[in-house]
């Protein structure tokens, strides 16, 4: 596997690719690599002849200075396993490398898209995401860009982003890889302590109830019910449970008001802040 930590290297042995017409493949990460990276990993690896990751944990999308220093950090095992995966190549730029006056940003109004949710409980965190992943693009120039539907509405984002900003790249959807409990993997489950873990399986169970019971309940009382069982124990605080439309993210308030919904939450535990969601319907 290539190791580039400058752009212009980077750039300079993509260009010899593309000439050799070879297509590539991008899966922006911010390391501390897990099964569920590995599985956007695996599908890039069968769609294209060239496989890029990025590890870059982007200061710009936390809100919260302990969250972006206690974001967990594992270059040695991160790179055994791009290697065993056969990634051609691992792009991990420093703060200073990606953050300077060489890219103007032209960030597009994201609109409700980003306002809601995740928008709501992490102010400018959508901005963040939409300033890395456009400088990346601009930088990898990709055919195909693949994100996880385990954060389903940044993947919403990144697709309208792409839209508005008219880049040539194909935005790849995967589903949540999880663990045998049903957690949703994820790098903040590092900071989990196994009984933290237990209790996080919680979360997963209250989005299938909200999933198998619709018919029993309305929207305001299955939400109430699903935050009761996640907070039952006492261990787990919710932040937001709220069944939203596939599409726009609009939050929903009857079960008429959209054919393709999702139930998304954000819930703390061991002072963790963890979010999954499953489409409903
Ligand atoms: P990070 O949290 O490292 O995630 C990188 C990619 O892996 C994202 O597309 C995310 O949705 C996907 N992913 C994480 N856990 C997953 C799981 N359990 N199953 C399937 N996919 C999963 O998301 C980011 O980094 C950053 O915001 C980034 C897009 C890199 C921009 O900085």
């Amino acid at each position: 596997m290539l190791n580039f930590d400058k752009i212009d290297d980077l750039k300079k042995w993509l260009k010899s690719q593309r000439k050799e017409n070879r297509r590539i493949g991008f899966v922006p990460t911010m390391g501390a690599l897990h099964k569920g990276h590995m599985s956007l990993i695996e599908k890039a690896r069968e769609e294209n002849e060239i496989v890029v990751v990025s590890i870059f944990v982007n200061p710009t999308q936390f809100n919260n200075e302990g969250d972006l220093k206690n974001y967990p950090r594992t270059p040695v095992e991160d790179e055994t396993m791009l290697e065993e995966y056969n990634v051609n190549a691992l792009f991990s730029p420093s703060v200073s490398e990606i953050y300077n006056d060489r890219y103007v940003d032209d960030i597009p109004e994201l609109g409700n898209i980003a306002t809601v949710m995740e928008g709501e409980h992490r102010p400018g965190h959508f901005a963040g995401v939409v300033q890395i992943v456009s400088r990346l693009f601009k930088i990898v120039e990709p055919h195909k860009a693949y994100f996880g539907e385990k954060d389903f509405q940044q993947l919403a984002v990144i697709r309208y982003m792409t839209e508005a900003k008219n880049f040539p790249v194909q935005i790849v959807g995967c589903p949540t890889v999880r663990e045998a409990t049903g957690l949703a993997m994820s790098s903040r489950n590092m900071r989990l302590s196994d009984e933290g873990k237990k209790e996080a399986s919680h979360i997963y169970k209250a989005l299938k109830f909200v999933r198998d019971n619709k018919s029993n309940y309305s929207v305001k009382e299955i939400k109430q019910k699903a935050i009761d069982q996640i907070q039952a124990t006492g261990k787990l605080e919710v932040e937001y449970l709220e069944i939203a439309a596939a599409v726009t993210l609009n939050p929903v308030d009857e079960w008429s008001d959209s054919e393709n919904m999702r139930c998304f939450t954000a819930v703390f535990c061991e002072g963790v802040r963890l979010i999954d969601n499953v489409a409903i319907n």
